[in-house]
């Protein structure tokens, strides 16, 4: 799991990448309210040639050229075990879910990133089954009622400690359409 030059980790450990808006919202109405090509492909980059776990609501707001996600053994955690995908990897637990995805060949090499949504993401740090956060903050506010909206989960910052930044410093990104946006990575302190 590349997260820099210097913070790489070895194989075995597992990723969380999200995008959040300035209070935390990952998702409304099903999909990712915003646009911001810029961090669709650091998504790419992040788990691609990975196994990644997302839940079955996930997998439902791809666009269906996008099923299963190119590249990467996908694993779909849904409590119902007669549900299947062409593409997809069935999982009801979440240790059944990390276990697949870790599993190498079709075009996985055994490094995992949980990718969403909401309900999967707080299920996975709850757990104790990250290691690594790959968090981008989008510089807007989603409007509406938090309550139908999917939220990150709440990172703990006595137990996360950002280890890289892009930009360095701090600082935004201003992606082409002119949403700003920054990715900080972290790791269990
Ligand atoms: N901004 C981002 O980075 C990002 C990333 C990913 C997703 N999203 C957004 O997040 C939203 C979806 O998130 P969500 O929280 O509604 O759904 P989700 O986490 O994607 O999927 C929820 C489903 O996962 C299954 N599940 C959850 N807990 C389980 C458990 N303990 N055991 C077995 N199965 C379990 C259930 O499937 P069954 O109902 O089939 O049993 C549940 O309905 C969408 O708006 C999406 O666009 C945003």
């Amino acid at each position: 799991m590349s997260t820099s030059s210097t913070a790489s980790t070895p194989g075995g450990r597992v990723g969380a990448v999200w995008a959040q808006d300035r209070s935390g919202v990952i998702g409304a109405d099903g999909d990712v309210p915003w646009d911001v090509p810029e961090d669709l492909k650091h998504f790419s980059r992040t788990t691609r040639g990975h196994g990644v776990v997302m839940g079955r609501a996930t997998w439902d707001s791809l666009p269906e050229r996008w099923r299963p996600l190119p590249g990467r053994r996908c694993v779909v955690l849904t409590r119902d075990p007669s549900w299947s995908a062409p593409g997809a990897v069935t999982a009801t637990t979440l240790a059944e879910a990390l276990e697949a995805a870790a599993q190498p060949g079709e075009g996985a090499d055994g490094e995992v990133w949980v990718i969403g949504g909401a309900q999967v993401y707080a299920l996975a740090l709850a757990e104790g089954a990250l290691d690594v956060l790959a968090i981008t903050e989008v510089d807007l506010d989603v409007e509406g009622d938090r309550a139908e909206q999917a939220l990150a989960p709440e990172v703990d910052p006595a137990a996360w400690t950002a280890v890289r930044r892009d930009p360095d410093g701090g600082g935004w990104a201003t992606a082409e359409n002119g949403t700003r946006y920054r990715i900080t990575w972290y790791e269990r302190s």
